[in-house]
């Protein structure tokens, strides 16, 4: 299983890349909720924790990938106070089933992940999974996927005597989608501890493309934030 290879340098980059700016953008936009979130592709839970300790709602945190998921219940288990109202789903996004429409419905980097033909069915199932006007938030942003690149270095990070290092090229890329490489190296000094790598595609959709599959699954747009966007079932 390829997440299986990533999912070690998840927290170390995360936590300190996409996630403070999320946080900060998000917190606003979740202001009065209080019944009900399904987070879809919860990952470690870097953003279910923030969610359960904004608001009093029973989260549902779907997550289909098992090494993302081990990771998230391990975090769950240091917040005892929290386990009594979050649910962790195993499913995929497009299976998902509730017993009652949530209030919300957050997904925070996982679109690039959902092939066109999946995101296309994806949205009819949030539409029947949140309340009527119920907030769809999800991380977009505009111009496309990026152009090819050869491999370079994101990011380091010390863990004590080791170094995790994640390198990315970009291979090729189209009008909405591009064929990624990750590398993920641990080194000692200049000794090579390990090294994995990963190629996927990518998907990027363009706003005109969205905004049309949104408004057809029955969404309207309301105000969103810095990289989010937030659309309201009518
Ligand atoms: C980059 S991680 C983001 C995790 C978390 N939302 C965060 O911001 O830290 C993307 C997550 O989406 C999940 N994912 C990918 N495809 C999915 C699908 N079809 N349904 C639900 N989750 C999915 C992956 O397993 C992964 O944990």
């Amino acid at each position: 299983m390829t997440d299986f290879v990533c999912v070690p340098f998840y927290d170390l980059f995360q936590e300190n890349g996409h996630v403070p700016a999320v946080r900060a953008n998000l917190l606003p936009l979740m202001a009065g909720l209080r019944r009900s979130i399904l987070e879809i592709g919860a990952g470690t839970g870097l953003i279910t924790t923030s969610l359960a300790d904004w608001t009093p709602a029973e989260i549902f945190a779907l997550e289909p990938s098992a090494g993302m998921r081990a990771v998230l219940l391990s975090r769950l288990s240091s917040r005892p106070e929290l386990l009594g109202r979050i649910t962790v789903l195993s499913c995929d996004a497009l299976t998902v089933a509730l017993d009652e429409p949530v209030e919300a419905v957050v997904m925070i980097n996982v679109m690039y992940a959902l092939e066109p033909d999946y995101r296309k069915r994806l949205w009819p199932v949030l539409a029947a999974s949140v309340e009527t006007a119920g907030l769809l938030v999800f991380t977009w942003r505009d111009g496309g996927p990026p152009e090819p690149r050869p491999l370079r270095e994101l990011q380091a990070r010390q863990v004590g005597r080791h170094t995790y290092t994640v390198l990315s090229q970009i291979l090729d890329s189209g009008e909405e989608a591009c064929r990624a490489r990750y590398v993920y190296r641990i080194t000692e000094g200049d000794k090579l501890i390990s090294e994995e790598e990963i190629t996927g595609y990518a998907y990027f959709p363009a706003w005109n493309v969205l905004s049309r599959e949104l408004a057809s699954a029955g969404f309207i747009q309301a105000e969103g934030a810095e990289g989010l966007l937030v659309w309201r079932l009518a």
